[in-house]
């Protein structure tokens, strides 16, 4: 048995270390302070929809190596203690540390001699910095070691890291070594840095897809302009190593609980250091215009203009989650557009595999049938990228429609498929030659 190791927090980074780190072999206390998670938690009962983690949870406490409590005073017996808070953002885009700053000194009296104290989740630059005075110990370590989990993904990702982050001041110390060997059976490489580098490191993964993402957006486009198709000026792209082929697949925008909150707050933070980042600044401006981009289309196909009215047209939607995989409308582009076509006056009926009716819904009929939305359509409009929209009877769904036209903000739908199907594909970053206006 390797480490014992204290998880505060069990949202989807403390759940996924905790349950990871146990099936590598350490022995994992989670701590969370929400009592019925933690008793559901303990009875293998996962709150969260990621592939392989209720496995791993029942794994783990079927042979005792992950237990959950919400007595923080467990954390006692943890030679290593990682902090998987929340810390959403404040009316400015500034993470608030709030919790952070309840948490750490308490831990404080609470730690064993010559325990180790790790943020994992996204914490500000020079935060690791700040938790010694917190914690008010000096036999203890801090240690910088972000995480860089995809949700629907987190498993993989946690078990198959591209990489390890272990910041400390100095680099490098025994404390870092600590960390690093939790990671050693996933034998991912580690950088050993600083821990304002580590913290930075994250911002600055994130903040990049953002703009590669806007990158890629701003392009498609251009291409609707010019007449090019940014699918195969992606791939030409991708094919160069030094670009590589992920994140450059056009959308309706970037959204989630992670990138939008990231780059506003690397933004902010950059502005408070007096450094103009413009190249991120107009990725979120970017980001935001995509979604008024995505509603001027569905505008243009339904009505034959970008500016014409909405009122009382049928819209069909398929997707509502930020990204397939996840039923999570965190800042999502898909509920977004959906909500402001019903805004302008649509009657929105959407379906979505992973989204049920529910809060934040309310001016859209949300349906578990895919079906169901086409009936009597103005359009159908591909917000999110499920792979099972591409296997619909699309015959089917053109024969209940009220005019085959699909908006497909993602490019997820083959137009010789949708052509033969009776239906007018509207793809972005593509030219329309056969668009024509609804009437
Ligand atoms: C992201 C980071 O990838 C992860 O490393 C970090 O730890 C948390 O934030 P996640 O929020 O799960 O993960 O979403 P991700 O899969 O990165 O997608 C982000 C957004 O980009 C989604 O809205 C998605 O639809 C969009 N996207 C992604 C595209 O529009 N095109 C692409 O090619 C890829």
């Amino acid at each position: 048995m390797g480490e014992h190791v204290g998880v505060v927090g069990a949202g989807y980074v403390g759940l996924t270390s905790a349950a990871c780190f146990a099936h590598l072999g350490h022995r994992v206390t989670c701590v969370d302070i929400d009592e019925s998670k933690v008793d559901n938690l303990a009875r293998a009962e996962v709150p969260i929809s990621e592939p392989g983690l209720p496995e791993l949870v029942a794994e783990g406490l079927a042979d005792g190596t992950l237990a959950f409590t919400a007595d923080d005073t467990a954390l006692a017996e943890c030679g290593i203690v990682l902090l998987c808070l929340p810390t959403p953002p404040d009316h400015e885009g500034k993470p608030d540390l709030g919790v952070l700053e309840d948490v750490v000194p308490r831990l404080g009296r609470l730690l064993a001699p010559g325990a180790v104290v790790a943020t994992k989740s996204t914490v500000p630059v020079g935060t690791a910095a700040r938790l010694p005075d917190l914690l008010r110990r000096t036999d203890l370590s801090v240690v910088s070691n972000p995480e860089f989990l995809r949700e629907g993904h987190c498993v993989d990702d946690f078990l198959r890291p591209g990489r390890v982050v272990v910041g400390t001041d100095p680099p490098g110390s025994e404390a870092a070594r600590r960390i690093e060997r939790l990671y050693d059976p996933t034998r991912a490489p580690v950088v050993r840095a600083d821990t304002a580098s580590a913290e930075l490191a994250k911002y600055a993964s994130n903040a990049f897809l953002a703009v590669k993402l806007s990158y890629v957006n701003v392009l498609a486009e251009l291409c609707e302009r010019f007449g090019a198709d940014v699918g195969e000026v992606a791939r030409t792209m991708g094919l160069d190593s030094r670009i590589g082929p992920e994140f450059l697949a056009p959308g309706p925008g970037w959204g989630g609980s992670c990138l939008p909150k990231d780059t506003t707050a690397l933004l902010h933070a950059a502005g408070s250091a007096g450094v103009d980042f413009g190249i991120l600044r107009d990725a979120v401006r970017v980001n935001a215009r995509q979604r008024a981009r995505a509603v001027r289309t569905v505008r243009e196909a339904v009505t034959g203009s970008p500016w014409g009215a909405l009122s009382g047209a049928r819209i069909g939607v398929l997707g509502l989650a930020f990204k397939a995989g996840t039923g999570d409308l965190r800042d999502s582009p898909a509920l977004a557009i959906a909500t402001e076509l019903a805004r302008r006056g649509a009657e929105v009926t959407a379906h979505d595999p992973a989204v049920g009716p529910g809060p934040g819904l309310d001016a859209l009929q949300v349906v578990d049938d895919p079906y169901l939305v086409a009936k009597d359509a103005a359009a159908l409009v591909v917000l999110t990228e499920w792979p099972e929209f591409r296997d619909l009877d699309w015959a089917r769904l053109a024969a209940a429609t009220a005019r085959p036209v699909v908006v497909d903000t993602r490019n997820l739908l083959d137009s010789g498929q949708l052509a033969e199907a009776g239906f007018t594909h509207l793809p972005v970053g593509r030219r329309h030659p056969d668009a024509a206006p609804f009437g």
